[in-house]
């Protein structure tokens, strides 16, 4: 989604606001642009495209020591140079960049704005001109801001500059991620801390409805009446090399191979000294007093939470839900007397989910969010969080961030089978273990993999996945992580299920993955590939050693049944890694996609 970055210091403002739009690329955005203040006031340069596109244009021309940035990813009218970010003012005043959505913005310009033509069909531009209103009828810029932001509904995290007062950012946010930077001589604004790492490692966070006054000196936080607020900084602990692709040619890739430390480090820091897991006695108390828990996502994170229903109801014997956080969003089910809520996001941001913590929390429920991104918007908001420790996630296609929501949730599992008494040899810590070195191996056999890609995927329009129990969370995950970054057209399908319909779509040589490492239903399964195979299908099949056939074409070390998808999902990952690679798609910034969701 859309990205923000600010700069004012003493450097050339360019060059850092490039580099902090490169390092929000991976949000996902279709344009991009930048304006900076220079000695014939604000010049503003925006491309549709990519940031090469934008640096071209820029082309070493702009030399002021301030200046705001934008990725845009369109919601309100097309990706377009007009529909670009910064905005300006009628008058060129006041310029802006907005990462958000504006609900009421038809309706703020029919009100407000009804004889200013505007330029582009952008939510955003709304805003600047209404602060060039409230100036022109003879507000301070600061007062023009706060009044207009107070008549704003929807998200918002917005950076101006004011041509009559060059020493001056004018920051406002609501419900979008936004943070200030902060050095000496010189603060900055950023959507996350990734994007202005090459600057600072020290931030504040910057709270719904507030405005911040950035000068070269100072920053200083209000709310929206004007009041000052005050607010310690924090030191941020992501590296800049965990931003870097290193000697990997794909984010992707490298996030892939990443997995076994991440699994690794997730033991680390859930362990105590003995060894033994460790979590937030107030978290497992919520979880002790709820009759049931649902759990809350969308995209691949739903499918981990899948994934953690039946970790919890198998381990830890309590009920568990999954909701698509969209659909419960406006068709909340009936709840339970007591219910819990797990809300699973990679980034924290995902409007949906969002909407639903919002919602669940005026109803006086209690909340848990699984992130790997602890300052996020719904880890502050939920009353609890659970850190998957993966590091930042930078392919739009999540891999990493996926497997560490499964590794915490098997911790979640084994804690609630504690708390409830409930006799168990399962242990997550040691299961978890040997996940970690069974997912080494199999990212040792990339060749294996890339073969697969080469000789299922290379000519075909579409692929089947099928999986029955706990594979079949995992074939959903297979295939969307397939079409996502290869644009073939992919379909995870219960294992049973591709009888009663879908199997009109088989054709000679259509490519049939499927994953079988629960032994109570690998033959069904099994059964199932031959019904497909007899109509034309091309088999693949991915089973643990204890189900292996000859002619399987992956073989997965035993695990406990439990944790077989953090597992079983990496061939997929691997796969679809390659087959992407090899149909030439962009395989970390696939078209269309953004990282961080941040609207409904
Ligand atoms: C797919 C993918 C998405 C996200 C979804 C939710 O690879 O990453 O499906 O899982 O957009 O995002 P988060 O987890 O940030 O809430």
């Amino acid at each position: 989604m859309c990205g923000i970055v600010g700069y004012i210091g003493n450097e050339q403002a360019s060059d850092i606001l490039l580099k902090g739009l490169h390092k929000l690329e991976y949000r996902g955005y279709d344009s991009a642009g930048i304006a900076v203040v220079d000695n014939d006031g604000v010049s503003v340069y925006k491309e549709k495209g990519r940031i090469a596109a934008l640096e071209e244009t820029v082309n070493g021309q702009a030399t002021g020591t301030i200046g705001i940035g934008h990725t845009r990813w369109a919601t309100h009218g097309a990706p377009s140079r007009d529909n670009a970010h910064p905005h300006q003012s009628i008058s060129g005043r006041f310029t802006l960049v907005h990462n958000g959505v504006i609900e009421n913005y038809q309706q703020l310009q029919q009100h407000y704005l009804d004889r200013v033509s505007l330029r582009s069909q952008t939510d955003t531009e709304i805003i600047v001109q209404l602060v060039e209103k409230f100036s022109q009828e003879g507000l301070k810029t600061e007062a023009a801001f706060r009044r207009t932001l107070a008549l704003l509904k929807g998200s918002y995290a917005l950076a101006l500059i004011d041509n009559d007062d060059e020493e001056t950012i004018y920051v406002g946010k609501n419900k979008s991620p936004l943070l200030v930077g902060l050095g000496e001589g010189k603060n900055v604004i950023a959507s996350d801390a990734m994007a202005m790492l090459h600057t600072t490692k020290q931030f504040i966070e910057i709270m719904d409805e507030e405005v911040v006054i950035v000068t070269r000196d100072s920053v200083q936080v209000k709310d929206l009446e004007g009041t000052v607020q005050t607010r310690e900084p924090f030191v941020t602990d992501i590296d800049e090399s965990d931003t870097e692709k290193g000697t990997y040619e794909h984010f992707m890739l490298k996030e892939i191979d990443e997995q076994p430390f991440v699994i690794r480090n997730i033991i680390q820091k859930y362990q105590d000294e003995d060894g033994d897991i460790k979590l937030e006695e107030d978290i497992r108390a919520a979880i002790n007093h709820s009759d049931r828990i649902y759990i809350l996502a969308a995209g691949t994170s739903y499918h981990a939470g899948l994934v953690g229903k039946e970790m919890i109801e198998k381990i830890g014997q309590k009920p568990v839900e999954v909701h698509i956080a969209s659909e419960f969003l406006y068709n909340q089910p009936l709840l339970s007397e007591k219910p819990l809520f797990i809300f699973i996001s990679q980034s924290g941001e995902t409007a949906d989910s969002r909407g639903v913590l919002v919602n669940v929390k005026k109803q006086g429920h209690p909340s848990i969010t699984i992130t790997n991104v602890p300052g996020s918007t719904l880890s502050r908001e939920a009353d609890f969080t659970l850190h998957t420790y993966a590091g930042p996630e930078i392919a739009v296609a999540s891999t990493k961030a996926y497997t560490a929501q499964m590794a915490v949730m098997s911790i979640l599992a084994m804690d609630i089978a504690r708390a409830r008494d409930i006799e168990s040899d399962f242990n997550a810590i040691q299961q978890l273990g040997l996940a970690a070195n069974a997912m080494e191996t199999l990212c040792d056999q990339k060749d294996v993999m890339e073969g697969i890609a080469k000789e299922y995927l290379s000519e075909t329009r579409n692929c089947f996945f099928i999986g029955r129990a706990l594979d079949y969370h995992v074939v959903l995950e297979g295939a969307l992580k397939l079409k996502e970054i290869s644009y073939i057209q992919a379909e995870g399908f219960a294992g049973g299920e591709l009888k009663h319909g879908t199997i009109a779509l088989i054709e000679e040589g259509t490519p049939v993955i499927a994953v079988t490492t629960q032994n109570h239903v690998n033959l069904n399964t099994r059964g199932n590939l031959q019904e497909v195979v007899a109509r034309g299908a091309k088999p693949c099949v991915i089973a643990s050693e204890i189900n292996q056939q000859e002619g399987d074409n992956i073989v997965l070390p035993d695990m406990h049944e439990v944790m077989t998808p953090i597992v079983s999902v990496i061939p997929l990952q691997l796969i679809s890694y390659y087959a992407a690679m090899h149909r030439g798609c962009d395989v970390d910034k696939p078209r269309n996609l953004a990282k961080s969701v941040t609207v409904e």
